[in-house]
């Protein structure tokens, strides 16, 4: 009675508490369902080994346990060969078991697309505490939403802007740590049309836990689209004031289309994103939490310590923005979308 809510946790936990598209046991694309068959054959002889090993331990302590009144000692036993070869042979032929393909998979998935021309190639760069997505053949940078097409090839090349962080989409695969100056790759697949949940998988700072993003995965014609869009020339503000303000605050640090610094995530569309990533905005509606809103914004540009603390962006009290002027920018940026 005891052990079910346990392994009703357990399970909770192994499935990611029901998110299933946070979830490396409901692998979609061959990347993850290889490494799922991996991980599926290692619980397997685990738990073999757990259950064989208790089973005779459970024996031994109850056949050979101190009877009442018994005081002799057991008969003493130094050295045997047989049991001896067994316990190596077994763990032997085990290891063989378990390595064998590992190393296949291990070797196999690292293969190198960075010279594929039909592979789409994307610079990622973490940050404290958000994504970068540069695609280099295309000359487009966004963030926080890597936008790929469907049944390609994304080689991946990997760095970090400052400390270790890891780039981990738990039901397409991963994970490889991300360094500062160092390139790591990897390639994954995406088999059909979504939105996969992203996360850094190593600890990194106050903000960790929220260094979410997303992964679209889109048609190849909507993805030409996209990169189309992302190339035409900024959406610029209705208010010639907030425009102004929106240069002189914002731009100093994200870029919009062609305009701006690169310090900072880009905004390129932001407005049509599907999440800001990760990021707690809205408490008192659980489903409006990540949504690029009017209010999350302004809630975001008013104090960002207090939604994602430990990042580099000044709260409108540091950056000198009116309330008029964080109410204009975030309708600006809510209603900047991208058509593809
Ligand atoms: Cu970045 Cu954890």
């Amino acid at each position: 009675k005891r052990i079910l809510p346990l392994l009703t946790g357990l399970a909770l936990l192994l499935s990611g508490c029901g998110r299933a598209d946070l979830s490396a046991l409901n692998p979609q694309g061959p990347v993850a369902q290889k490494q799922y068959d991996l991980i599926k054959l290692s619980i397997s002889i685990m738990t073999l080994v757990v259950v064989v090993v208790f089973a005779i331990l459970i024996y031994v302590l109850i056949k050979y346990r101190r009877r009442k009144g018994d005081k002799s000692i057991p008969k003493q036993v130094e050295g045997n060969h047989t049991l001896e070869i067994i316990w190596t042979v077994i763990p032997l032929v085990l290891l063989l078991i378990l390595g064998v393909p590992t190393i296949q998979t291990v070797f196999g998935l690292a293969k190198d697309y960075s010279h594929d021309k039909n592979a789409v190639h994307v610079k990622v760069t973490s940050h404290l505490y958000w994504w970068e997505f540069e695609y280099t053949d295309y000359g487009v940078t966004t963030a926080q939403e890597l936008v790929v097409p469907t049944n390609k090839k994304i080689s991946f090349d990997l760095v970090s802007a400052d400390v270790k962080h890891s780039f981990w989409i738990p039901s397409i695969g991963g994970k490889m740590d991300t360094n500062p100056g160092l390139t790591n790759r990897m390639y994954l697949e995406f088999p059909k049309e979504g939105i996969y949940r992203g996360k850094c998988a190593e600890l990194c700072g106050p903000s960790h836990s929220l260094m979410d993003f997303k992964a679209k995965s889109v048609s190849p014609e909507s993805f030409d689209r996209w990169i189309a869009a992302m190339k035409a020339p900024a959406q610029v503000a209705a208010d010639a004031h907030i425009q102004e303000t929106f240069r002189a605050k914002c731009l100093t640090c994200h870029a919009v289309g062609d305009q701006g610094a690169h310090a900072a995530p880009n905004l390129t569309g932001v407005g049509g994103r599907e999440t800001f990533g990760g990021i707690l905005y809205n408490d008192s509606d659980p489903n409006n939490r990540e949504q690029v809103t009017v209010d999350n914004l302004k809630t975001w540009i008013t104090d960002p310590q207090k939604v994602k603390p430990g990042n580099t962006m000044p709260s409108a009290k540091d950056n000198q923005l009116t309330p008029e002027e964080i109410d204009g920018i975030a309708k600006y940026l809510a209603g900047y979308k991208l058509n593809y």
